[in-house]
């Protein structure tokens, strides 16, 4: 979700996995659209339009820096059985750090946890300040259905 480059996307390409990738903004995986494998997805997840993935699921959900609120419970729900849900972004008080700032854009101290309550199981959370590649605060969980 929100691909960027791609990081994830070609992570698991390599692994030989499918991948749905979505962004607004395809140009940064544009040498890997030809790729079999991939499907692409351009989409504007903010548009107030429904959830362009609705009733899919998935073995792996993968979101990090990014956040729209109204998205997470579109996110839990199209983790597949026995599929896995990996999110990590800026949490409050990275406004000591640099951007983003603005709350829409931070995660409230659990929201994670309880984005998945009662949907997934949790393997492991952190609220922490990272170092690398630059000091950052960050939410970031994994869980699974
Ligand atoms: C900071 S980048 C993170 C990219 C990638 N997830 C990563 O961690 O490397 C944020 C991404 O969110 C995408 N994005 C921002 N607003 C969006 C929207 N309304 N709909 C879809 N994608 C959006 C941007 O195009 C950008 O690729």
């Amino acid at each position: 979700m929100a691909c960027g480059r791609g990081r994830h996307a070609r992570f698991f390409l390599a692994q030989g996995r499918a991948v749905v990738a979505v962004d607004r903004d395809l140009s940064g995986i544009a040498d890997l659209l030809g790729d079999p494998a991939l499907e692409a997805v351009a989409a504007d997840l903010e548009d107030g339009r429904p959830f362009s993935l609705a009733g899919r699921q998935f073995a792996g959900v993968i979101c990090t820096n990014y956040l729209h609120r109204p998205l997470l419970p579109a996110l839990v729900a199209a983790v597949g059985p026995g599929g896995a849900l990996l999110y990590e972004t800026f949490s409050e008080g990275q406004q000591r750090f640099g951007p983003p700032h603005r709350p829409e854009y931070l995660l409230r101290p659990g929201e994670l946890l309880d984005a998945v309550a009662g949907e997934l199981t949790v393997r492991a959370h952190e609220q922490v300040l990272v170092h690398r590649p630059e000091p950052a605060m960050v939410q970031h969980i994994a869980a699974v259905r």
